[in-house]
């Protein structure tokens, strides 16, 4: 390969990427490594280990609003910060983009909160796909996506707030909207969807919060309402910004991992009859899906001073993409990368990313996975795709890898 693609060829707006994003993901690995893309105004590190150091690298940046001089894609970032009322300073309300000295006063409660509801919600997630699996039992078939990766998530998420499920069809909606502000090439019409979705669930959780304080509920909204109450030391609009993130990033991500799961097992008969003969490798099944078909494509940090990285040479306050799903089919760090085998010698992967901004919602999603995942293969051991010789048609949106639709027979 002569010239890299540009970073649009590295999303799903570009046929041949949609179609084989492994064969570009090699051939960048192999001709470059570590090369600035303009397009998205960054360095992008498509290599395993140079990516995995870039991202576990604790005095990295993470806010775009950092990135001097601003680039394409930091830019639209930016557009959606909020003025700090008490400072007048504008920035990230949200952990996902935010530098210190907030991060680090943020995140712990928000996470304190989030762990204690993951840590016993398997009885509940179980009961969710069970009740997604009764639905479609007397059913000759179904959509794996509408009819059981997308509820799962959402209404796990919904519970553990403690929002009320009878909205899901909003929540899925406000959560496609609020995504949009990820999506650098979004259009007119989906910015005005970003915008509508985002003023509606800000007013949705505000109202949340104002109605716990008067009864206080089991449920995360009210715990993390109590550690503000306590001494936790955040803003009002902080709480917000983290609810929307958890509800958003609790959803979309996860039904494209049980999608993908789902799909990987249907095409690989040899490891769905592993995970048949030895049910508890499911663990190590959805690891494996995790890295080899990854939700998530990218993440990206600023440099804070000026550094290498993989011997080149970047000025402070650039910003840094690492290629996800390319370091996660890296040879040099997986045997045989582009095989589907959930038996493999484990390697951490980087599917949720790194260091001190790696997935806050990794453990919830993994519960959720191996659930959903092994209740469908042991209620349906008969379960096949509708259209064998068919490819099932994937998600548009750049930088997020799941599937749009996947029809099956039981
Ligand atoms: C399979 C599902 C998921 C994947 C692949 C995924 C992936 C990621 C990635 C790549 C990051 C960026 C990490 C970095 O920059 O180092 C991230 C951050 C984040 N994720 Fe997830 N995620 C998933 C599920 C969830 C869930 C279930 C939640 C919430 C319940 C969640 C909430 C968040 C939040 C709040 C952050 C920002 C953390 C920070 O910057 O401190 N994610 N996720």
């Amino acid at each position: 390969m002569t010239a890299p693609p540009t970073i649009l060829q590295l999303t799903p707006l570009n046929p041949d990427f949609r179609d084989d994003p492994h064969a570009l993901y090699r051939r960048l690995r192999e001709a470059h490594p570590v090369y600035r893309d303009e397009m998205a105004g960054s360095t992008i590190v498509t290599r395993y280990k140079l990516a995995r150091e870039t991202l576990n690298d604790r005095t990295m940046l993470r806010g775009p609003d950092k990135v001097d001089p601003p680039g394409p894609f930091t830019q639209r970032l930016v557009e959606n910060f909020e003025r700090d009322p008490e400072t007048g300073e504008l920035r990230s309300f949200s952990i996902l983009l935010m530098d210190e000295p907030h991060h680090s006063r943020v995140r712990p409660p928000i996470a304190k909160a989030l762990y204690a509801r993951a840590a016993k919600c398997k009885p509940l997630v179980d009961a969710i796909v069970d009740e997604k699996l009764d639905a479609v039992s007397a059913k000759g078939g179904f959509d794996v996506l509408s009819e059981f990766a997308i509820p799962i998530p959402i209404d796990v998420i919904g519970a553990i707030l403690g929002v009320d499920i009878g909205r899901r069809a909003e929540f899925r909606d406000w959560s496609e909207g609020v995504i949009q502000v990820l999506n650098p090439f979004r259009t007119a019409e989906q910015s005005a969807y970003l915008e509508r979705s985002g003023e509606a669930i800000r007013a949705y959780f505000e109202a949340q919060i104002a109605a716990r304080r008067a009864h206080p509920q089991d449920d995360l909204i009210t715990d993390v309402v109590q550690l503000q109450a306590e001494g936790a030391d955040l803003r009002d609009a902080e709480i917000v910004s983290n609810l929307i993130g958890l509800l958003v990033g609790g959803n979309l991500t996860t039904s494209d991992l049980i999608g993908n799961g789902i799909y990987a097992l249907l095409t690989h008969p040899s490891e769905r009859a592993k995970l048949k003969a030895d049910p508890s490798l499911i663990n190590q099944a959805v690891e494996e899906v995790l890295r080899y078909d990854g939700p998530v494509d990218i993440t990206a940090r600023v440099t804070p001073r000026d550094m290498e990285i993989g011997g080149c040479p970047l000025k402070a306050r650039q910003s840094v993409i690492s290629l996800l799903r390319a370091a996660n089919h890296d040879p040099e760090a997986f045997d045989d990368p582009d095989r589907f085998n959930i038996t493999r010698k484990p390697v951490p992967h980087i599917a949720f990313g790194g260091g001190s901004h790696i997935c806050i919602g990794a453990p919830l999603a993994r519960i959720e996975a191996q659930a959903a995942i092994l209740r469908l293969f042991q209620r349906f051991p008969d379960l096949r795709l509708a259209r064998p010789d068919g490819k099932p048609e994937r998600r548009t949106l750049p930088f997020f890898n799941g599937l749009q639709r996947l029809d099956v027979l039981i």
